[in-house]
């Protein structure tokens, strides 16, 4: 078998853009041109969208592959950039975010408030000893302060690294401890699902064991009562008194702005490290070419976490970057109830929303009868990110939330990219269901078979990028060895390709393009099964469960087989309105078999199917097959810590060893 990849769902459906956004939109077809013309000097022209202290002497330094270097010599301040500048052209008073906390108390926090905030939370930390190059660790809430904590950090040239606000005491350890983070800025807690959710005994734990951290900043959220020690301080008797007078210094282009550490399920997480020119340059960028971001008039919203890089750049810096004003959301979206999400949409006028397949498959499984009880008239432009998105969901998004008329933008790109890289382009593109389309302007990525040979129309292989972009990570902090074996050594140069080859990046995605070369993600290359000398990618018998109409989110897995090697084990959720069309298990799952060997071909037939009620996830949402391969092949559970719900496994579990699912 030579081929790299199956590629079995043939999906033929087309949405061009609305007539009226195309008319207007911020980038037309030209942009393609422009940067095939000449990369580099399209790159430059989107970094004239940042105010620059000091102008760059060559814009992308690339002798000394992988560690790139863009904009060499410029200098800029990203909160300038995000904040004054939109205050100094006289939109201090425009919101910048509609904040919305879980107990339905709000905050409307303007442009000018925003600085002013910033810039005492820059005094702050500097009157505590931080100063430019030094680590500090944010974990927090989705409230306000946690987008003023990475911008001040941002102002001063200290380099940020925010910790999802669910994650353990040992992994906040690890991360503080891994930048040794001179300071941490929590909060007392969070609100979540109805109650408080406390933070600050976890930062105890953990900053007891991490003697690089000097200070502690608490903001007052929940009100709870915290333990106190010599070295915490409360926000609001520290920076809420500081001046208010901060004069924003330029940092070169290349001074590190953030450290994030992957999500990764298995091994130690890596650092990866973003800088200040070129991460805020394709950021801002992609802001206004993807989501056709209009200042003057969008409403914007992105339901990720500050503490995901989603957070990062379509959250903090690529929409503050634009001006734009937005809505933030510290809950859940079922409290109090299963419309909070629509009622928000409706509250504030959202127009533009970008959030995840994870979260579209279980207002899907929610059924449909939700969204309609709201009007949603003010949305004009949809959005997903973070896993594949299954034909199927596209099409719910654009149906039961577009109005069936709404454009949805599935963008492709990584923590370690930045910034989006594949995506349509929502006044250009007539986008496929499922299909992330394209390169964006001035990004090169391509679809490579085991040999690294571009594969031609109608293949799969490996996603990969072939020229350096402006927000790529720079390397994996304090480990620049594992920053070359884990990205540029499949492919090209860094795995001993011939003299004069070029350095390749190795995404860990799989992914095909079809008979028109648009490109479709596949998921990790980790997941693909290998069923009687056929690759087959999880997400395409994935998108044929949910294409089902019984069925709203579907895990598969490769288990030892055997006569096959592998075989195919898939884990369905059956939708709302299943129960009601009267299907029993039995039949529901005798149906899904012979409708997924319809679709993709009997090679893609699973050997078994379980009807669950949820499948596990980690905490930003992304199915973890690892463990579902753990039941699939009857081993005991691996490491469950990462899960968002750890009883989701039990549940599972409980209905596998009965040879049978819940609903059976
Ligand atoms: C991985 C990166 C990108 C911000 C949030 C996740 C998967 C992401 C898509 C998409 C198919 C996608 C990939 C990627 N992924 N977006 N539109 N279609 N897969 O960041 O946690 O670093 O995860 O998420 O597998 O490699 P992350």
């Amino acid at each position: 078998m030579s081929e790299a990849l199956a590629n079995l769902l043939n999906e033929t459906r087309q949405f061009p853009p609305p007539a009226e956004l195309a008319a207007d939109a911020n980038v037309t077809a030209d942009a393609y041109a422009e940067a095939e013309a000449d990369r580099l000097a399209f790159w430059e022209r989107q970094a004239g969208r940042l105010i620059w202290a000091k102008q760059w002497d060559q814009v992308l330094d690339w002798s000394n592959p992988p560690f790139a270097k863009w904009f060499v010599g410029g200098q800029l301040n990203v909160a300038y950039n995000c904040l004054d500048r939109h205050v100094e052209a006289g939109r201090g008073d425009k919101v910048a975010i509609h904040w919305e906390g879980e107990p339905g108390d709000t905050r409307t926090v303007t442009y000018a408030e925003l600085h002013r905030l910033t810039c005492q939370a820059a005094n702050a930390l500097t009157e505590l000893g931080v100063v430019a190059g030094d680590r500090v660790a944010i974990y927090l809430p989705m409230v306000p302060e946690a987008a003023v904590a990475m911008l001040a950090c941002a102002r001063i040239g200290a380099t940020h690294s925010v910790v999802f606000g669910g994650f353990s005491v040992e992994s906040l350890t690890n991360r503080i401890q891994d930048a040794s983070a001179k300071v941490v800025i929590t909060a007392d807690g969070g609100y979540r699902r109805g109650k408080p959710s406390a933070l600050k005994p976890t930062v105890d734990e953990a900053v007891a064991n991490c003697p690089s951290v000097e200070h502690v900043l608490v903001v007052r959220r929940t009100g709870e009562e915290v333990a106190w020690s010599a070295k915490d301080r409360w926000w609001h008797e520290t920076v809420e008194t500081a001046s208010a007078e901060h004069t924003a210094a330029a940092f070169d282009a290349e001074h590190p702005l953030f450290i994030l550490y992957t999500s990764g399920t298995t091994a130690r997480p890596k650092g990866i490290l973003h800088t200040t020119g070129g991460y805020l340059t394709q950021v801002a960028y992609t802001t206004h070419a993807v989501f056709d971001l209009k200042p003057e008039t969008d409403v914007y919203w992105c339901t990720a976490d500050i503490g995901w890089v989603t957070g990062h750049s379509y959250i903090v810096y690529g929409p503050l970057a634009n001006g734009a004003t937005q809505v933030m959301y510290e809950g859940t979206p079922d409290t109090p109830h299963k419309g909070r999400l629509w009622e928000l949409v409706d509250k504030y006028g959202v127009t533009i929303l970008y959030t995840a397949p994870t979260l579209i498959r279980t207002m899907m499984k929610w059924g449909e009868e939700i969204p309609a009880g709201y009007e949603l008239s003010s949305l004009r432009l949809l959005g997903s990110v973070g896993e594949p998105i299954n034909p199927e969901a596209w099409m719910w998004y654009r149906q039961h939330i577009g109005r069936g008329e709404l454009p949805v933008v599935d963008t492709w790109w990584q923590t370690e990219t930045g910034a989006i890289m594949i995506s349509p382009l929502p006044g250009v593109t007539a986008a496929k269901p499922g299909s992330a389309m394209a390169p964006l302007p001035g990004i090169d990525a391509d679809v490579v078979d085991d040999q690294g040979q571009s594969v031609p129309n109608g293949g799969g292989g490996y996603l990969v990028l072939r020229e350096p972009w402006p927000s790529m990570l720079r390397t994996v902090w304090g480990d620049d060895n594992r920053f070359i074996e884990t990205y540029w050594s499949r492919f090209g140069a860094g795995a001993g390709g011939a003299t004069g080859a070029e350095w390749v990046y190795f995404a860990g995605d799989g992914a095909k393009k079809d008979d028109d070369g648009h490109i479709w993600l596949l998921g990790r290359v980790d997941d693909v099964m290998l069923v009687s000398g056929h690759n087959i990618s999880t997400t395409e018998v994935e998108s044929a469960l949910v294409s089902h109409p019984s069925v709203a989110e579907a895990a598969v897995v490769g288990a030892t087989d055997p006569t096959t090697g592998q075989a195919i084990v898939a884990f369905a959720i059956p939708r709302g309105t299943a129960e009601t069309a009267g299907e029993t298990g039995e039949q529901l799952i005798a149906d899904l078999r012979a409708h997924v060997a319809k679709t993709l071909g009997p090679i893609a037939k699973p050997r078994q199917i379980m009807l669950v009620p949820e499948l596990p996830k980690t905490r930003s949402g992304k199915i973890m097959r690892r463990l579902l391969r753990d039941v699939a092949e009857n081993r005991s559970l691996g490491d469950v810590t990462t899960l968002q719900d750890s009883s989701v496994m039990e549940l599972i579990a409980s209905g596998m060893s009965g040879g049978k699912s819940d609903e059976d």
